[in-house]
């Protein structure tokens, strides 16, 4: 399985990869990412989903794989990571800025105290392990929170002339985002599989700018869809298959605009 996918992407030969979260699960995302950073060798630009983060601690899981990007030097992990400018092949001019941010179902969206939804992540993540329900929330939004801080901080380091930005994040940042089988999350859902204080700053974002065009590239739902809260915003949420990874789409970047061509080729 693996090695088919590590092919399929090798035949493409793409100018970089972009790869959105839960990878794997637990220390074996390690080891995903190792086999990536010896088997390709383009840049590979990635954000972790909560199950990259399962019987560990949230911190130790960041810092083992910030170590491991050490190590290999076109390993990009993007929370780690400020705004990169990506630049065209052939004029070597900077097309888009990329930024990514793991992102966490935040609590902030829905009603988290009726939801029926019992998330594995509460008994597999250490951090929240041990607490209860009211201070699950509380971290949540703690989360969420360090999420939009550091995204904010990114953003503003972009450049006032950027006219392209891509945003690559495991959580959907809008309700409208959030996809399941054709509908979008109710109340029960968008606690935990909406990042609603990455919204707020994104939609900030694209109303004070405009003239940029802000792609957001998410998953975490398993199931696709499109939406463009505005007209100089729209995020792209990607499925995915358990166990058989797959490419979500090719995105294509040149001086006019960013073109993604979605399709799915699961394993
Ligand atoms: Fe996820």
């Amino acid at each position: 399985m693996r090695e088919r996918w590590l092919s399929l992407i090798a035949n493409q030969t793409p100018a970089g990869l972009l790869i959105g979260g839960d990878i794997a699960e637990s220390g074996s995302s390690l080891d995903w990412l190792r086999q990536l950073a010896y088997s390709t060798s383009c840049p590979i630009y990635f954000v972790l989903g909560n199950h990259d983060f399962y019987d560990q601690s949230i911190r130790i899981t960041r810092q083992n794989v910030v170590r491991l990007c050490r190590e290999h030097e076109h390993l990009h992990y993007l929370t780690d990571c400020g705004s990169i400018p990506l630049r065209d092949a052939t004029s070597h001019q900077v097309a888009a800025y990329l930024i990514g941010e793991d992102a966490w179902g935040d609590g902030t969206c829905g009603n988290f105290e009726k939801s029926f939804v019992k998330l594995a992540d509460f008994s597999r993540i250490l951090d929240f392990k041990t607490l209860s329900q009211e201070k699950r929330k509380d971290l949540l939004i703690e989360l969420g929170r360090l999420s939009a801080e550091r995204l904010t901080t990114k953003l503003e380091s972009v450049p006032e002339s950027t006219e392209r930005v891509i945003i690559l994040t495991h959580v959907p940042p809008f309700v409208e985002a959030c996809w399941y089988e054709g509908k979008t999350a109710d109340e029960h859902w968008s606690p935990f599989f909406v990042c609603g204080q990455m919204g707020v700053v994104l939609r900030k974002f694209a109303e004070m700018r405009p003239r940029c065009q802000v792609v957001v590239l998410c998953g975490h739902t398993h199931h696709q869809g499109v939406t463009q809260p505005l007209e100089n915003l729209i995020v792209h949420t990607g499925q995915s298959v358990i166990g058989h990874p797959s490419i979500v789409g090719t995105l294509i970047i040149d001086n006019q605009e960013i073109a993604i061509d979605t399709y799915s080729d699961p394993i």
